[in-house]
């Protein structure tokens, strides 16, 4: 089986693994598409992690999964602080991977002073304008694509009741990606959100949005689907909603990939999760306009969900001993269509 695979991946390579564990192929695999790794500054001191962080021939791209967020990189009002992100842009360049920029606006991880500042409408507005223009500023040519707004809106597709939504109505949308294009005209720009991986009210209200940006002139080049899924609960119209999304004219994006678990794992979750990470790439691969897929962290080692959802984890491709899981082996088969 594994022989075939290689056989029929058009890949020059030196020797025919007798094991998955021996593939490293992710990012080969992805053909035109990326296939990246979020990524975390506390992680970078482990060497076996970097190592692997780097091995460019299953990664292309890095998201960093915390240093760039607001209450990380403008802690105080006017003070920017870039060193976290600075240090996993050098991480990627080290090895010419791409960079995800993550992210200018979210309500969660927002330093206090703009959550508790009490700021008027104008007041509030050329905050965000500042924090992005400055934030995607300070990266300009070296990030290709930003999640300008993160989490915008609630499961039923009404806006999120942030601060800047409560005082800004969404005019703090188009401010945001204004100043983001001004900041680094080429750097595409995002709205990223969970939980529209397949049709909703949620999925329909952000191509309503992009819809309306557009018809105002306002940028935006990308819808991020996150897919922070569960075991055995991928919906079956993800494809159909990846391309409905890239019908609109904008690039669609997998930026947040894992597939989670009730603890502890058992062969037939590990199994049925491998079926999960094939559908979710054949999706992407399927659809012209998704052009790449970012597993939000490639280990268990140091995957955000035990610490979130009590109970459950397991959702990355690779163990917490870096071993590779069946998963590793479900992206392969979606890469190839198998
Ligand atoms: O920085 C503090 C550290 O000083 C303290 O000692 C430690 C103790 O728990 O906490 C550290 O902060 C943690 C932070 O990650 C940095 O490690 C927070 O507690 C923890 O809540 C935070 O979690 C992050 C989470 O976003 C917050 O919502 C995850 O690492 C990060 O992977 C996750 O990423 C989000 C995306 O940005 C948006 N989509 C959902 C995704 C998963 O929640």
């Amino acid at each position: 089986m594994l022989k075939e695979i290689f056989l029929s991946s058009a890949m020059a390579l030196a020797f025919v693994p007798t094991s998955y564990a021996q593939l490293d192929i992710l990012a080969q695999l992805a053909g035109k598409k990326y296939f990246g790794t979020a990524t975390d500054n506390p992680e970078l001191t482990n060497t076996s992690y970097v190592a692997q962080l780097g091995n460019t021939l299953d990664f292309h791209q890095l998201t960093p999964a915390n240093s760039m967020k607001w209450e990380n990189t403008e802690p105080e009002r006017g003070v920017f602080t870039f060193a976290g992100g600075d240090q996993i842009v050098q991480q990627a360049q080290k090895h010419n991977q791409l960079m995800r920029g993550h992210n200018c606006v979210w309500h969660n991880q927002l330093a206090s002073w703009v959550t508790d500042g009490n700021f008027d409408n104008a007041t509030l507005l050329s905050i965000v304008e500042n924090h992005c223009g400055t934030l995607v500023g300070h990266y300009k040519g070296q990030i290709v694509s930003w999640d300008v707004l993160n989490e915008i809106f609630n499961d039923d597709g009404t806006f999120r009741q942030s601060v800047f939504f409560n005082t800004t109505g969404t005019a703090y949308i188009a401010t945001a990606l204004r100043a983001a294009r001004k900041a680094d005209p080429k750097a595409k720009l995002y709205i990223n959100d969970f939980n529209i991986e397949g049709s909703g009210a949620k999925s329909t209200a952000l191509a309503n949005l992009v819809k309306q940006l557009k018809a105002d002139k306002v940028p935006i080049d990308g819808i991020g689907v996150q897919s922070h899924m569960i075991v055995g609960e991928i919906p079956s119209t993800m494809k159909d909603n990846l391309q409905m999304f890239a019908d609109l004219g904008v690039e669609v994006a997998i930026t947040e990939l894992d597939v989670r678990m009730t603890l502890p794992e058992t062969p037939a979750l590990l199994e049925q999760q491998k079926k999960d990470y094939t559908t979710i790439i054949q999706a992407c691969k399927e659809v012209k306009g998704c052009i790449g897929v970012t597993v939000w962290d490639w280990t268990d080692k140091f995957s955000w969900v035990p610490g979130t959802f009590a109970g459950q984890g397991a959702a990355c491709p690779w163990d917490e001993n870096f071993k590779k899981k069946p998963a590793y082996l479900g992206i392969v088969e979606g890469w190839l269509g198998l």
